[in-house]
């Protein structure tokens, strides 16, 4: 019989830990290529405790899963749980999700939140059987865009510049949480020289704004807020459809947003498709 231990991922080298993180995602819904740089570079921005999260070894020497934890104060989030095929259904997976529980709690973590895929029946069914519970519906959108024609060139429209801006205040622009990965830790690792955008209202303290990244023609919009929620709708609508005119043809792409967020509901009224959706759980201490 395979002798299966965890260790925690920060006892072993780096390659390791992302030998068994994509191993592990092996047949996933959405197929898992991440380079040794960019696992590192995720690892970082999305701040993930390497001495929280753990790696299963078989028989001492070959990787065969991951559990990935990522911390902030009193919250904590799991980047990732994969079990090699070969090990699937031995209780590896329930294991490993139980060891970074147990590293939660005992840094005085009181939730943890992960997300899962629609149509993944192996993990949602893992995750509900340990008592995580679905908290909100989380919508990944990618295409082109049909904003309504001249929508914004009434509205007093300028390029934001200065991601600070608008940053400094990021919970007053943000009346529904983002997902972890959009939450302002993760937003501030982004080189401010390459964000554009465009904002609504005073230039000292504009009332909403989009900030995007250009990569040729595909724009990502990495954040947006208002904080006038009686207007987030059409202010986000204008501000879209700003963007889609200084980037013609573009396809656009947003992670994560959660359907209460208003920038969706202005994504599919410019029929921008919802690719994957996913429910986000929490598990409260
Ligand atoms: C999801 C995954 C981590 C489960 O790992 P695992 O080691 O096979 O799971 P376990 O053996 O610990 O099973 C624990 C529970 O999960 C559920 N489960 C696991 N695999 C299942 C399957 N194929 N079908 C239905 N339920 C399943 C069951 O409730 C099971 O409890 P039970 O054995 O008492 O019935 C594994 O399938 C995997 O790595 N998949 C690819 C990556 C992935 O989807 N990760 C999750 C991202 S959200």
């Amino acid at each position: 019989m395979n002798d299966v231990s965890l260790v925690s991922a920060d006892s072993v080298p780096l390659e390791v830990v992302w030998r068994a993180f994509v191993d592990g995602f092996r047949d996933y819904v959405v197929p898992v290529e991440l380079s040794f740089d960019e696992f590192e570079q995720v690892i970082a921005d999305e701040k993930i405790s390497l001495a929280a999260s753990v790696v299963a070894v078989r028989d001492g020497v070959e990787p065969c899963g991951a559990a990935m934890l990522a911390i902030r104060t009193a919250e904590s989030w799991c980047g990732g749980l994969g079990v090699v095929p070969s090990v699937r259904r031995t209780g590896l997976g329930r294991r490993m999700m139980l060891a970074i529980i147990k590293e939660a709690r005992t840094r005085g973590v009181t939730r943890m939140r992960l997300e899962c895929i629609d149509g993944n029946h192996a993990a949602w069914s893992l995750y509900e059987g340990i008592g995580f519970r679905p908290a909100r519906r989380l919508e990944i959108f990618r295409g082109a865009a049909t904003p309504r024609p001249d929508a914004w060139k009434a509205a007093s429209i300028w390029p934001l510049g200065d991601p600070g801006l608008v940053w400094n205040r990021f919970a007053a622009y943000h009346p529904v949480p983002p997902a972890w990965q959009t939450d302002l830790p993760v937003l501030r690792r982004h080189n401010p020289q390459r964000l554009l955008g465009w904002a609504i209202g005073n230039t000292e303290r504009p009332r909403s704004y989009v900030l995007f990244r250009a990569f040729g023609d595909l724009v990502r919009i990495v954040d947006s807020g208002s904080s006038v929620p009686e207007q987030a709708a059409d202010h986000l609508a204008m501000l879209v459809a700003a963007l889609v005119e200084s980037n013609p043809r573009c396809n656009l792409i947003a992670h994560n947003l959660p359907v209460e967020n208003s920038l969706n509901a202005v994504l599919r009224d410019a029929g921008v498709p919802v690719v994957l959706a996913q429910t986000e759980l929490e598990l409260r201490f």
